[in-house]
């Protein structure tokens, strides 16, 4: 079976990573899922930006942890990626999900577990708009993990390495999904997993031809920053 499609931080390629357009152009582009990662902000709002600070992606600085909402919503979160984006704003979890939530799958990185708030409120999130059973949360930070199947008992939880040997990490704990930085990826690696009752997903594949070679690896799910260019 051809694995899935996910968009990585949006269709990150086209668009700002983790904003509003990239996650449009996600479901533009045709994939199946679309991977975000949350943070919590000063005033305990879901939203949504890879790096702990501001500075890369945004036209501000400091610690996401340490702005309120209002303070981010007044940041540019475009214009370092090219001027079509200028105004573009650093989004709510709440407002992904109304934009894209019924197009596309949400794939949601927990990047401020050491906030042990965050994991409740994306499983709320999701929960409230209906979605939570076609989504999948995961994390680098197993404590998380371990926190989401409490609230989601059974649910699409996965832990992501950039080691294939933390594949056994997710079967001791009997998580669902291993999501796997792609050149850690064999195919005794997709064996072990799958006869395990384990699924894997790739990240960050950005090369369109070596498509066909994880999907005869028999990988579940293709994560790319470049969704619009891959040949599925
Ligand atoms: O989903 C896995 C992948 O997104 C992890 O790496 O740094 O892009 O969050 P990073
Ligand atoms: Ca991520």
């Amino acid at each position: 079976m051809s694995p899935q499609l996910m968009a990585h931080r949006g269709n990150s390629g086209l668009a700002p990573e983790n904003t509003l357009a990239a996650f449009a152009k996600a479901v533009e582009s045709g994939a199946d899922w679309t991977e975000l990662d949350v943070r919590l902000s000063a005033d305990g709002e879901v939203v949504v930006m890879h790096d702990a600070t501001v500075d890369r992606t945004t036209n501000g600085t400091g610690a996401v942890a340490e702005l309120t909402l209002a303070e981010l919503k007044k940041l540019d979160a475009g214009s370092w990626f090219g001027p079509d984006f200028s105004g573009e704003r650093v989004p709510t979890l709440a407002e992904v999900i109304e934009l894209v939530g019924r197009r596309i799958r949400l794939n949601v990185e927990i990047k401020s577990a050491n906030n042990p708030l965050t994991v409740g409120k994306v499983i709320e999130a999701l929960s409230a708009a209906g979605l939570l059973e076609q989504s999948m949360v995961c994390s680098f930070a197993l404590e998380a993990l371990l926190e989401a199947r409490q609230l989601w008992p059974g649910g699409r939880i996965a832990l992501i390495s950039g080691r294939g040997q933390d594949l056994e990490i997710a079967l001791r704990h009997g998580l669902p999904w291993f999501n796997v930085e792609y050149h850690a990826v064999d195919e005794a690696l997709v064996r072990q997993a799958h006869e395990a009752g384990v699924k894997v997903s790739i990240w960050t594949m950005d090369e369109p031809q070596l498509w066909d070679y994880y999907a005869a690896l028999g990988v579940d799910i293709i994560c790319t920053s470049v969704p619009h260019l891959m040949p599925v």
